[in-house]
């Protein structure tokens, strides 16, 4: 008999957290969050009196000599992700961890082999469109030759624009644009088209609204093309600046066919004819846009880590999405192609 609940304890309480926090709290399957871990006071005090979590820490080793718990979410920042997932499995503890796994393949790679000293744990790294009900469609439908041998895919990430320019200090410990956004959608390529070697790359960008973005080496809007060793192709485009709201989406292209994921943003199904013309509003984060996803990627550790069953999502994939990001960033600063 498994275990009826995963005991979990979250670290990082901010944009993302608190929604994790909440989806673990009220409304994901056999988990039971017991615990949380910020630096901040006041994002404790919120875990605690809006959801009634008892157990508080400060400091995430404390959290980790909790005996109580089985296993660790990470929505903390980028930057602290690898080192908390090698302390966690050190601690004995399955661990969860926001993408991306770190912004330098070499620490990536050295988290996956620490992995491999305790093969009793489970560590993954989520992407969460591999949970969206549409692209696993997409997924299926693939699988099952409905377009016949896919070749090529287009995919961007494309926030709203936030005219307070918050990005912008966000930048320097975000990896840049190919590393924050496009990882999705390399991840998303590899996963359609079969996981084939990446061969070269070559990336272009501009910083069409926030000049502030050059001198650190940023862009706000980024295009790339990805080819790999099995004639397969893919497309990357992405954008801090759109002004009608979020808009991610994909297209698979086939030999017999093609599928689009997502290609109207709307936010629903309403169509509002007025003096302007006709048109819907957009939704205006990722997170509308993959609310249910991140639900179901939790539901899709805590069944694994309990039913013992296989992750959709290796760390070995996670590396492979920072190898390439970290490509692009350099194609685009260096205005070359990069054979991989
Ligand atoms: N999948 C997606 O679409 C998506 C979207 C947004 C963010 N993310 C990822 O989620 C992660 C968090 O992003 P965010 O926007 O919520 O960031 P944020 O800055 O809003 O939140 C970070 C949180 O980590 C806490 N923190 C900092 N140091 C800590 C430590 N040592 N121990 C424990 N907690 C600590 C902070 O107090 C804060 O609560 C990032 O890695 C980001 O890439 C993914």
């Amino acid at each position: 008999m498994s275990n009826p609940t995963l005991r979990i304890g979250l670290a990082g309480l901010g944009r993302l957290g608190r929604r994790y926090a909440e989806n673990l709290a009220r409304t994901v399957p056999r988990a039971s969050l017991d615990a949380v871990c910020s630096p901040v006071d006041e994002e404790v005090a919120w875990a605690r009196d809006t959801l009634g979590v008892s157990r508080h820490y400060s400091d995430y080793r404390a959290m980790l000599a909790d005996p109580a718990l089985d296993a660790v979410f990470l929505v903390t920042p980028t930057s602290l992700h690898a080192e908390q997932i090698e302390q966690a499995l050190d601690a004995g503890k399955h661990v969860f961890c926001e993408k991306p796994l770190s912004l330098d393949l070499a620490t990536c790679l050295h988290t996956v082999e620490h992995a491999k000293r305790y093969p009793q744990l489970r560590a993954m790294v989520g992407f969460v469109r591999h949970f969206d009900a549409s692209y696993r469609d997409a997924k299926a439908r693939i699988e099952a030759g409905g377009i016949g041998r896919p070749f090529m895919v287009y995919s961007q990430t494309a926030d709203k624009l936030d005219p307070t320019g918050a990005f912008v200090k966000f930048a320097p410990t975000s990896g840049g644009l190919f590393l924050d956004c496009s990882v999705h959608d390399i991840d998303l390529a590899r996963w359609l088209l079969g996981r084939p070697a990446v061969k070269r790359v070559y990336a272009i960008g501009t910083a069409a609204m926030y000049p502030e973005l050059e001198p650190i080496g940023d862009i706000d809007n980024g295009a790339a093309v990805c080819e790999f060793v099995d004639g397969s192709m893919a497309m990357f485009y992405a954008s801090r600046t759109q002004a009608h709201g979020h808009d991610t989406h994909t297209d698979i292209i086939g030999t017999a066919g093609k599928l689009s994921v997502g290609r109207n943003p709307r936010a629903d199904r309403v169509e509002i004819a007025d003096a302007y013309g006709v048109r819907s509003l957009s939704v205006p984060s990722f997170f509308e846009r993959f609310e249910e996803a991140f639900q179901a990627q939790c539901v899709h550790f805590i069944d694994a880590v309990l039913d013992n069953k296989p992750f959709d999502l290796t760390l070995e994939d996670a590396a492979e999405a920072t190898r390439i990001a970290v490509a692009l960033r350099e194609s685009r600063q260096s205005g070359k192609p990069i054979d991989l």
